[in-house]
C-alpha cells in the first residue's frame, strides 16, 4: 500500500485530498494544527511556521511509515486588509502560514519521500489575486509560485508539482473581501486532481481550470 504525508489536512482541501487518496486505496498520514480536529485519521499537530514542531511531525512520520510515496502541502491562510492598514506582524504571519511553512514542510518532509515519490504544492493563479485588500494574501502566493518554481528546477531528479487552483469553495473564503466567486470548484475535484497528477506523474506547473 501507498502511503501519503499531507500537511493541512484539516482543511477544506486536506480532507478532499485525504478522501480522494483514502478512496484509490492510499494510507493517509495527516499533519494539522489540532490534531483533534481530525478524528479516525493518522495524524499528528504541528505549527507549521515553528521548525522544531515540523521536524517533530516528520519524525512521528518516519516512525509510522518509514518512508513516504507522496507528500502534499495544503496548509495557508486568507486574511484582508488594506495595505496601509496591515502592521509588520499580521504581514509576518501570514507570510508564515503561506511560505515559511512550505519551506520548513519541505526542508523536514522531503527527506522522508521515496526516491520515486512525488511532492504537490497547491499554489493559486496569482496574477488574478492583485484585488483591493488582499495585498498581503497576494504577495504570498505570488512568493510561494516562485519558490516552488525553483524548488523544481534545483531538485529535478524528484517529481514535483505545483498545483494552480482557481477558487474553490472552503472556508478559506471567509476570510475574503469579497464573496465566494460563482463557478468555484468543488474541493473533491481538487482532491481527485492531486490523485492523477500523482498517479500519472504530471510535474510541473500544472493548471487546474
Ligand atoms: N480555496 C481556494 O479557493 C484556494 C485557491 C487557491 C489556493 N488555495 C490554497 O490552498 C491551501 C488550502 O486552502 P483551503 O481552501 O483548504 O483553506 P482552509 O480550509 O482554510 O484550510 C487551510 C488549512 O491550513 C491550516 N494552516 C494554516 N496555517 C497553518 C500553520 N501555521 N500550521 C498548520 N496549519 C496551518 C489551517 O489550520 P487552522 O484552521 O488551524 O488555521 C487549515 O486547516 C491554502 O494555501 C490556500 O491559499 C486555496
Amino acid at each position: 500500500m501507498k502511503t501519503a504525508l499531507v500537511f493541512g489536512a484539516a482543511g477544506g482541501l486536506g480532507r478532499a485530498i485525504t478522501a480522494s487518496l483514502q478512496s484509490a486505496d492510499v494510507r493517509v498520514l495527516g499533519v494539522a494544527r489540532d490534531e483533534g480536529s481530525l478524528a479516525g485519521l493518522v495524524c499528528t499537530s504541528a505549527d507549521l511556521t515553528v521548525e522544531h514542531e515540523v521536524a517533530a511531525a516528520c519524525l512521528w512520520a518516519a516512525q509510522e511509515a518509514g518512508s513516504v510515496d507522496l507528500l502534499v502541502f495544503a496548509a495557508g491562510r486568507m486574511a484582508h486588509s488594506p495595505l496601509a492598514q496591515t502592521s509588520a506582524e499580521a504581514l509576518h504571519r501570514l507570510w508564515a502560514d503561506n511560505l515559511l511553512s512550505a519551506h520548513l514542510v519541505n526542508r523536514h518532509a522531503t527527506p522522508l519521500l521515496d526516491p520515486q515519490g512525488h511532492r504537490v504544492f497547491l499554489g493559486a493563479y496569482v496574477d488574478k489575486l492583485n484585488f483591493p485588500q488582499l495585498g498581503a494574501y497576494a504577495a504570498a502566493k505570488a512568493g510561494l509560485d516562485a519558490w516552488v518554481r525553483v524548488l523544481i528546477r534545483e531538485e529535478r531528479a524528484l517529481k514535483t508539482t505545483l498545483l494552480r487552483l482557481p477558487a474553490v469553495d472552503t472556508a478559506l473564503w471567509t476570510h475574503a473581501p469579497f464573496p465566494l466567486p460563482r463557478g468555484a470548484l468543488s474541493p473533491s475535484a481538487v482532491g481527485d486532481e492531486v490523485v492523477r497528477c500523482w498517479r500519472e506523474g504530471k510535474a510541473g506547473v500544472v493548471d487546474l481550470t
